[in-house]
């Protein structure tokens, strides 16, 4: 089965399709030559990745899923949340967690999680999935591996970061994991 990924993070892409295995093959927006900007103006990660699905599926009536994830933060009320991929202004990693460092100071209440909403439209009905990791907000960054906030945050029950973790221990936990296992396993059914 062919299905469309809503996105041309190839990080993202290899994320995914190492998740599925064989269950499905990938194919990102490159692979079916879309080069439009997809809009993503809503305010929760449920709206935005509905968003990215529809677009896609309206366009080219393919089966097709569409994601989107953040990190929330309570000591910051859930922030960056939406605005995870550009808290700071920029999409530059590095800007976006000293910010979150900086405004978390030396604030004993770490607690964090990832999550991750995929919209699936299949035969022109769109189906949920949720991935949830808590977690904890370091003091410093740690970790050359992954991307975003990975150097930043701790998974409970884990003492290094999702930069200091191989890609197949992150993708076994990940929220994204979580969300795409979901995923895989209703495609299943
Ligand atoms: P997206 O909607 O999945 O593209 O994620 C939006 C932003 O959230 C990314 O640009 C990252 O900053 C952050 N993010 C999402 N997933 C992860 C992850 O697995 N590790 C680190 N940061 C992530």
């Amino acid at each position: 089965m062919e299905l469309v990924f809503a996105s041309n993070n190839q990080h993202k892409v290899d994320e995914i399709q190492a998740i599925a295995g064989n269950k499905f093959i990938l194919k990102s927006l490159n692979d079916i030559s879309c080069f439009e900007e997809i809009p993503e103006t809503g305010h929760t990660f449920e709206a935005n990745a509905g968003q990215k699905s529809r677009f896609i599926y309206d366009r080219y009536n393919i089966n097709c899923f569409g994601d989107d994830s953040g990190l929330e933060i309570d000591a910051l009320d859930g922030e960056p949340g939406v605005d995870s991929a550009h808290y700071s202004g920029s999409r530059d990693f590095q800007e976006n967690m000293q910010l979150v460092l900086s405004k978390l100071g030396d604030n004993p209440d770490r607690r964090a999680r990832f999550r991750t909403v995929i919209s699936l439209i299949l035969n022109g009905t769109e189906h949920l999935f949720e991935g949830v990791i808590e977690g904890r907000i370091t003091k410093t960054i740690s970790g050359t591996k992954g991307f975003g906030y990975d150097p930043i945050f701790i998974p409970d029950n884990y003492n290094i970061t999702f930069a200091e973790m191989d890609a197949a221990e992150k993708n076994r936990i990940s929220h994204r994991g979580i969300a795409v296992k979901k995923m895989v396993g209703f495609l299943n059914k």
